[in-house]
């Protein structure tokens, strides 16, 4: 009996990769994966990325022997699901609009003027910081992309998110050297789309400073800000960046701007960064992004993959207060969960390394952007809401059948 089963286990593994990868859209370059390619044939290795700038995807797969995985790495597209991602898909296309010298983070898009805004987080060879932003009209074809100065000018911002006329810009660096218009210190700005007018809305917490206020959303109904802080201000390369050490532990708040109180929500997680709620509020996603961690007792990080990168699904109650019921909901399949953005069918999307994965409402991975580029933000864009943005050294448009919720 023993013997019996084995030989159904090797037929059962006997498949070939040739069958597992495969051409699977007549207009782009998407490759379809069967299976989730769970059971591969032979020996098999994916390198593991140990930083930031070294980072390797299913794509990077190498199968002894076997030349078919060369099709996932020739993809903008990695198809799991072959259903959904189809649709998901649609006739898709991927274009680069720009190449920047800096980290472009917060990607937010407004639909009043129809314009994606985009923050130049710091200049990638230098660490120096930027006064300038960046903003993309899409009204115009092919879509432009122009410098932003809001007064007074905001650096090191990481995090964005639009309601009502209302740009809120995470600002995760803290650098009282840096004295146009005054010292920047990580917290919450508010900028009025319409004048470019810039107004520090939190920057401390009793008077200690934030260690970086990373990522941050508002909940329409009451106004409120979900925000993270974290260690990346210190981490991300000392005091061009943070004056000092952290001082406050990492967690998730919730900021009522009319009142200006502060209050935790959840501080279970290694380091918190990208949140966004489900379209209908009642479910909000918050990734942990603990595998990249400071080192201790000097400015720098590092990456362990056997770290913290999972996203977390919660419930927010009925009053908007509390996130209870808190369960792991996706885990990424390379680097870290970075940004968020829901989907308006509910569909869960993180920036992951090079790429973007979506994923459906019980966190099975459907379909993975795949980019040459680290991902630092995304949004949705458009008037009908059906191109993807991402950013990061580029700012790259998606075009397909996925829509965002119109905020
Ligand atoms: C995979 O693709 C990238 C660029 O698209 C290329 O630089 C790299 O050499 C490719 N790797 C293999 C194994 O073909
Ligand atoms: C686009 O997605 C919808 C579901 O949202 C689906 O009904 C439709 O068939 C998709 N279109 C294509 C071309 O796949
Ligand atoms: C951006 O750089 C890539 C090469 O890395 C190049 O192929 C592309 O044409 C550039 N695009 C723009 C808009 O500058
Ligand atoms: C600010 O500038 C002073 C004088 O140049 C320097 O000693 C100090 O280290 C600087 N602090 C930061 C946070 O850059
Ligand atoms: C969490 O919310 C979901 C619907 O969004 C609901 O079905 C579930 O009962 C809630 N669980 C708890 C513990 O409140």
């Amino acid at each position: 009996m023993k013997h019996f089963l084995c030989i159904i286990v090797l037929l059962a593994g006997a498949s070939t990769a040739e069958q597992l990868f495969s051409r699977c859209h007549s207009s782009t370059r998407a490759a379809c994966v069967k299976d989730y390619a769970a059971a591969i044939p032979g020996p098999f290795f994916r390198p593991p990325s140990t930083d930031l700038e070294h980072t390797y995807d299913f794509s990077d797969i190498v199968i002894a022997g076997d030349k078919s995985t060369q099709i996932l790495n020739d993809s903008d597209f990695l198809v799991f699901d072959q259903k959904r991602g189809m649709e998901i898909l649609g006739s898709p296309s991927y274009e680069i609009l720009w190449n920047d010298t800096a980290e472009l983070e917060g990607a937010t898009y407004v639909p009043r003027q129809n314009k994606i805004y985009t923050m130049r987080l710091f200049e990638t060879e230098t660490s120096q910081v930027s006064f300038y932003q960046l903003v993309v009209d899409l009204n115009k074809d092919p879509p432009t992309v122009s410098k932003y100065f809001t007064n007074p000018p905001i650096i090191q911002a990481s995090g964005g998110s639009y309601h009502n006329g209302i740009l809120y810009v995470g600002v995760c660096g803290s650098n009282d050297n840096i004295t146009r218009g005054g010292p920047s210190r990580s917290g919450i700005r508010a900028i009025d789309i319409e004048t470019g007018k810039s107004t520090v809305l939190l920057n401390n917490y009793f008077g200690t400073p934030w260690g970086c206020i990373d990522d941050l959303v508002v909940h329409p109904g009451t106004g409120d800000i979900f925000f993270s802080n974290n260690d990346y201000g210190w981490a991300s390369g000392g005091y061009d960046f943070a004056m000092a050490a952290p001082e406050l532990p990492v967690a998730i708040f919730r900021f009522t701007p009319s009142t200006g109180a502060v209050r935790v929500v959840d501080d279970t997680l290694k380091e918190p960064n990208g949140l966004a709620f489900s379209p209908d509020y009642k479910t909000m996603y918050i990734s942990d992004t603990g595998s990249v961690s400071p080192i201790a007792g000097m400015s720098g990080q590092q990456y362990t993959s056997t770290g913290h990168r999972t996203i977390y699904a919660y419930n927010v109650s009925q009053d908007t207060v509390h996130l209870t019921n808190k369960r792991a909901f996706y885990l990424t399949q390379d680097l870290i969960p970075d940004a968020l953005r829901v989907a308006a069918n509910g569909y869960v999307l993180c920036s992951a390394g090079n790429g973007v994965d979506v994923v459906d409402t019980q966190g099975i991975l459907l379909l993975r952007i795949k980019t040459d580029f680290l991902v630092a933000s995304f949004t949705f864009g458009g008037r009908n809401m059906d191109e993807l943005w991402l950013t990061g050294s580029r700012i790259v448009r998606v075009k397909w059948n996925l829509t965002g919720v119109v905020h």
